[in-house]
């Protein structure tokens, strides 16, 4: 048996948080953004169970995302799978066109590749708004190479840089430049501008279609205004060993936990390979047979040590690094970072483990 490093995947809860963000979306379609192996959740787990729930819309990284995301969910029902990140090469716009990938456009070049290739599909035009991370600057010029170039355009899209923050000015400002440029370029074109935050903090700019990523897995993008989501991941690992310490004693490398008195440490299977960031090395809590523990001593790439003392804790328990009695959210706040890094780093090593 290999070792039990379970990530459980509540595909229930996944469920419940999709129905939420619809149903905080007045009319506009859900793109589930499940790139990234669907934030560390398993795609191949994630896409069935949000596919049953009506949704037809996916979006992914790049090509080699788009394809695997194909071979999964078929070709049936008009399935959009789009390409956040767009197409690098030649290679990718025949895998465009082989499996029916739908790429965001940036930049001339794509749209030349996508010709050349012989790309029926549909395009996303992506605009930067504000942000000044990935996005057209010059988005009618894209549009009109589209046209000459025969490709559809499917609609027009943008992203927030702080929607996290409802009352930072830059919302409003991207959402209202992305708007005039959208009436400017092409009216009638479908328009998608809302990330997990900006569905909770500006929902009036839903428009067509929203992306939901970080809230279908169930952390709260808006901290102050949490609307009820559930975690969809718990990450555990298993306690191997007990140890009987004296005052004084040292845990794990570089001896930088120092019991003060005579303590009992459990030896959890569960590393910084796994995901666990080593930065809980004695800051951490985790959660055992109802209980908060201390991470002692710094985490290894296979091991984290607990402080036991007092407890009837064995091998062979659950311990609870993230999920629903520890919030990734929480652990993340702890460490100056964000529940994405946590969700994104659980190793390939970790099995995910569906729970319906
Ligand atoms: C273009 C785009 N749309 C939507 C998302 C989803 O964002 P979030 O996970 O914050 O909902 C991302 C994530 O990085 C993105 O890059």
């Amino acid at each position: 048996m290999s070792r039990p490093a379970i990530a459980r995947i509540h595909l229930d809860h996944l469920r419940h948080n999709y129905r939420l963000l619809k149903s905080r979306s007045a009319k506009a379609k859900v793109m589930a953004v499940i790139k990234a192996n669907a934030y560390g959740h398993e795609m191949f787990l994630v896409a069935p169970a949000l596919l049953e729930e009506g949704c037809n819309s996916f979006a992914v990284t790049d090509a080699s995302e788009g394809t695997e995301l194909r071979s999964i969910l078929g070709f049936y029902k008009k399935i959009q799978i789009v390409l956040l990140s767009g197409i690098f090469d030649a290679e990718d716009a025949e895998l465009a066109c082989q499996h029916q990938l739908t790429p965001n456009v940036t930049e001339l070049r794509q749209i030349k590749l996508l010709q050349e290739a012989g790309f029926k599909g549909d395009v996303w035009i992506k605009i930067d708004s504000g942000m000044n991370r990935l996005g057209a600057d010059k988005p009618k010029k894209l549009f009109e190479a589209c046209h000459q170039a025969e490709i559809n355009v499917c609609g027009l899209m943008s992203h927030l840089a702080c929607a996290d923050e409802p009352d930072h000015p830059m919302n409003r400002q991207q959402a209202e430049r992305f708007n005039k440029l959208c009436d400017q370029i092409a009216p009638e074109l479908p328009r998608s501008l809302l990330n997990s935050g900006g569905i909770i903090s500006m929902p009036e700019y839903a428009f067509d279609v929203v992306r939901p990523g970080i809230a279908l897995y169930g952390a709260e993008p808006v901290v102050e205004r949490p609307i009820g989501l559930k975690p969809v991941m718990t990450l555990t690992g298993e306690i191997m060993q007990i140890r009987d310490i004296s005052a004084g004693a040292p845990v794990s490398y570089g001896a930088t936990f120092l019991a003060k008195q005579a303590m009992k440490i459990a030896v959890v299977g569960l590393g910084y390979a796994d995901g666990v960031p080593r930065a809980l090395s004695n800051h951490g809590q985790v959660f055992l047979n109802g209980c908060k523990q201390a991470i002692v001593g710094r985490v290894c790439m296979d091991y984290t040590m607990i402080d036991v003392t007092g407890t009837d804790a064995k091998p062979g328990d659950a311990v609870e690094f993230w999920g629903e009695n520890i919030l990734a959210n929480d652990v993340a706040s702890s460490l100056d970072t964000i529940s994405y890094t946590l969700f994104t780093g659980v190793g390939e090593r970790v099995r995910r483990k569906a729970v319906c």
